[in-house]
This record gives structure tokens, C-alpha cells and sequence, in this order.
């Protein structure tokens, strides 16, 4: 019978053409103006599904952007996978800062990808990750080898902060049952260094607004006399952290469960070079919560960021004004156990606690999640390891990591599984920013491990 490896030596050239032509649909889920793109993208995702072996392939609407659904039985006896990822992709800008039209995509060889890497919006999130297992199915229903059942859901939201996702599981919960959840929508350490993520950050994302006068004023006649709520903002963020990098909000760190010295002592084990790290980001130093390494600092501890702040004049030459209003846009990433409702509460409360008399808050939550952990014990994580021995011939790091995939959470909520994230794309592929790529290389080696998953987990499923 055939063999993955060879397989996928044999379509190379073909399993490259269809995800490129995947990532020419700017399914942008974010913009409206692309709204037409985003649901062709949901037909050909469906075509791609049919095309690999699934049955009932469905392009499940909502009140947003529908979900494609498919599925593979083989017995009621065995296992089944569902396979989740996403099809929407952020939005391209900056455009300038690109070296390749984002929905043109091109191949390229990088110091990392000498193979070469495609380069394109959604080429690693998560077009290319998720596609992956499209044609790991492909291999398996081809040539007679899949051992389990397998469903797919793939949604159109995801970047958006699945707004229909949620009410989809629960009220498909029959329909979705399964026994694990396979994801490959995060990263790994090296392509020398194989990495399971073993857990992600929760998210509260919320926006502020400080209100001074009820009309912009001439910053001569006014200045000095009233609030200038850039200046109060500005003052109000800066405050938000202490001169440790401690975050100030009351009761914020109340949760945060504190890891051990010897799981801190097993992280530090993975293979990491600030040096390297600093010269990619062309910065002389890190920055961040005294008493944590940087790769603490990314994934085990909570954070809060402005992702943007904005108000008064900012059109060519000078303009002498006070503006009425100042705003801003916030972050938090947040650990497991942190409730992502709660530390939104006591933002809220605090932020408006420490705005002076003469002017006026308002926090609008957008959306968050919360964090995730899977036991590296578990029998999905031990079957997925054994994949990665068996394609990269080491064993996996289990990683802890940043980003956020807050609909996890809900998965074991509502469906009672645990997911496991076989991610195969680098921290430095450029996902959410100007000239995204996935390597040609980690494409196919993804392919290639995903088959290994499915027997391993059926086989151990069984003991
Ligand atoms: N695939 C990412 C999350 C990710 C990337 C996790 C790399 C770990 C490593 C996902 O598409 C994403 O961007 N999530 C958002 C959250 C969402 C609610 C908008 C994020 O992390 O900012
Ligand atoms: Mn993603
Ligand atoms: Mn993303």
C-alpha cells in the first residue's frame, strides 16, 4: 500500500497549485467590501472537501459567514476526528509594506525557507494549515487508509472573533460529536525543533473612548484650562502598568495560576536565541514583566496592549486644537483559569475609577475567550507525538503559546472533547502582518504527519 511520504512527493506540484488558488479569494471577514470573496471561498472549500472524499458536504449558513461542513464515516465503531480551522484571513494592510499583492500569491525562497515559501495573506493562517489536512484526508481515502471517522468545520469567522461558531456547536452538538478536536491553526519551534502547542492565551478586547469638551477647541484659547483627553488617555494607559511591567488593575492577577520552578525549568529547555530573536525584530532589547524570560513572558503570563489609539489632528502640517474626544483600542492576553468576562468587569471598573474629574469613559467590550491547557498525558497528545516522531524523527517540544483560539474553550464546554494543535507554521511567517508565508517545505511535512495522527489515536484509542 502506498506510503504518505511518496504520496506526497508524487502531487507536490498539485497540492502547491490548489492552495494558491485558494489564497487568490481575499476572504477578508473583517471588510465587508469583500463579503462576495469570503462566501466564494466558502464554495471552494466545499469543493475541495468533496473532492478529498467527504460525504454530506454542507455549506452551513448563519447569521454571518456560513461554516462548511463535511464528513467521512467508516464506522460507528471507531473514533472520529473532527478537524476545525478556519478559512478567513485578516485583513491585508498596511499594503505598501508588502513585496507581492497579498491575494497574488508568489513563491520565494527565505533564509528559514529554503525551499521556498508561499507567500500570500492566509497562506499559514489558516488556508495552508487547515488545507493540510484536506489532503492528508485526500491521501487516506485514496488509497484505502483512513481508520477512523473524520468531520470538518471549517469556519469563515475566525478572525472576527467566531460570532456564529458558538451558537453553530450548540445547537449541532449531535452532528459534531467526536472524540478529539485537531487543529492545526497555531505554530512550532523549529523545523528542527518539532513542537506541539500544548496551550494558548485567553483574550478580552475591548475599546475606550475619554470625552473632555463637547467640541474640539482652539488649543490657545482653551489649552491649559480644561482636559485634553489625549493627554488624559495617554496618562490613563501609561498608568496601567507599573515600573516592573506589573499590570495595576486591581484583582487582575487573582487567578493566574503561578507554574512551577520545574515547569518553568522544562520550558527553558526549548531551544531559543534572544539574540536572533532580537536582530529579527531589529530591536536592542526586550522589554516586559520583570522576573519572566521572554518566552514566559509570551505565553504563561497575562498581558495588556494598545493595539491603536487615535483622536484630534493628524492631517498634514499642524492644526492648533483640543479634541473633544480620544480613543483607543486594548488588548489583554490572558492565562488559563483567567475568566475572560471577569478581567473585562474589572477593566471596566478601574479604567473609569481612574479617569479625572472634567472627563467622561466609556468602555465598549468587543470580544475574548478564554485560555486553554491540554495534559501532555493525554492519549491525543501521545498519539500526535508519535506522528512527529515518526515523520521529523524527534520528539516533540511541548510549547505553551500567546495567540488566542478562544472558541477551544467552548468545544470542551459543549462537545466534551479536548483538542489537540498540531501546528506547523514559524513565529516568523508573518501571520496578521505584511508578507505572510508558509513554507513549501512545512506544508508538505504537515501533510505528511497528519495520516500518522489518525492511526496512532484509532490504535491507542483502543487500549
Ligand atoms: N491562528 C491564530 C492564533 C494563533 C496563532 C495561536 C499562532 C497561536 C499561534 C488565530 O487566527 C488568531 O489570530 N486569533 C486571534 C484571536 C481572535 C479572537 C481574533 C488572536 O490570537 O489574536
Ligand atoms: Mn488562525
Ligand atoms: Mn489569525
Amino acid at each position: 500500500m502506498q506510503n504518505i511520504g511518496e504520496y506526497v512527493v508524487q502531487h507536490r506540484d498539485r497540492f502547491i497549485k490548489e492552495l494558491v488558488e485558494l489564497l487568490k479569494i481575499p476572504s477578508v471577514s473583517a471588510d465587508p467590501a469583500f463579503s462576495q470573496d469570503v462566501m466564494d471561498t466558502a464554495q471552494a472549500v466545499a469543493r475541495s472537501l468533496e473532492q478529498a472524499g467527504c460525504t454530506a458536504v454542507e455549506i452551513c449558513e448563519t447569521q454571518g459567514y456560513p461554516i462548511v461542513y463535511g464528513e467521512r464515516k467508516v464506522s460507528a465503531d471507531l473514533p472520529t476526528v473532527l478537524v476545525y480551522g478556519h478559512y478567513d484571513v485578516q485583513p491585508p494592510d498596511p499594503i505598501d509594506l508588502w513585496d507581492s499583492p497579498p491575494f497574488e500569491p508568489v513563491i520565494k525562497a527565505t533564509e528559514l525557507h529554503p525551499e521556498g515559501a508561499i507567500f500570500a495573506r492566509g497562506a499559514c493562517d489558516d488556508k495552508g494549515q487547515f488545507y493540510m489536512h484536506v489532503k492528508a484526508l485526500e491521501f487516506m481515502v485514496k488509497t484505502d487508509q483512513l481508520p477512523c471517522n473524520v468531520k470538518f468545520m471549517i469556519e469563515g469567522e475566525e478572525e472576527v472573533g467566531s460570532r456564529s461558531l458558538a451558537a453553530f456547536v450548540e445547537e449541532n452538538q449531535e452532528k459534531l460529536s467526536n472524540d478529539i478536536i485537531l487543529i492545526s491553526d497555531t505554530g512550532m519551534i523549529a523545523k528542527e525543533a518539532p513542537s506541539i502547542t500544548t496551550g494558548l492565551r485567553g483574550l478580552s478586547y475591548v475599546e475606550v473612548e475619554v470625552t473632555g469638551p463637547n467640541r474640539d477647541l482652539h488649543s490657545g484659547l482653551y489649552g491649559g484650562a480644561v482636559a485634553n483627553p489625549i493627554n488624559i488617555l495617554a496618562k490613563m494607559i501609561a498608568s496601567l502598568h507599573d515600573e516592573n511591567n506589573h499590570i495595576t488593575i486591581p484583582g487582575f492577577y487573582d487567578e493566574v495560576i503561578e507554574l512551577s520552578q520545574e515547569e518553568r525549568a522544562e520550558m527553558a529547555k526549548a531551544p531559543f536565541e534572544l539574540e536572533a530573536y532580537k536582530d529579527e525584530l531589529d530591536i536592542e532589547a526586550v522589554y516586559g514583566e520583570k522576573g519572566y524570560t521572554t518566552n514566559e513572558r509570551n505565553s504563561i503570563r497575562p498581558t495588556l496592549d494598545v493595539n491603536g489609539i487615535w483622536g484630534g489632528y493628524i492631517g498634514e502640517g499642524a492644526k492648533t486644537v483640543i479634541a473633544s474626544k480620544a480613543y483607543a483600542k486594548i488588548s489583554m492576553r490572558l492565562v488559563p483559569n483567567q475568566d475572560w468576562e471577569e478581567i473585562t468587569t474589572l477593566f471596566s471598573t478601574h479604567f473609569k475609577n481612574i479617569a479625572p474629574e472634567g472627563v467622561k469613559v466609556k468602555v465598549t467590550p468587543h470580544h475574548g475567550g478564554q485560555g486553554y491547557v491540554t495534559p501532555i498525558d493525554y492519549v491525543g497528545y501521545r498519539a500526535a507525538a508519535k506522528a512527529y516522531e515518526t515523520t521529523f524523527g524527534k520528539t516533540p517540544i511541548p510549547q505553551r503559546t500567546g495567540g488566542s483560539i478562544p472558541i477551544i474553550s467552548l468545544f470542551e464546554k459543549e462537545l466534551g472533547s479536548k483538542t489537540i494543535l498540531m501546528g506547523f507554521g514559524l513565529d516568523t511567517d508573518a501571520i496578521h502582518s505584511p508578507n505572510e508565508h508558509f513554507g513549501v517545505w512545512n506544508y508538505l511535512k504537515g501533510i505528511e504527519t497528519i495520516p500518522y495522527f489518525y492511526s496512532n489515536f484509532t490504535e491507542m484509542s483502543k487500549q
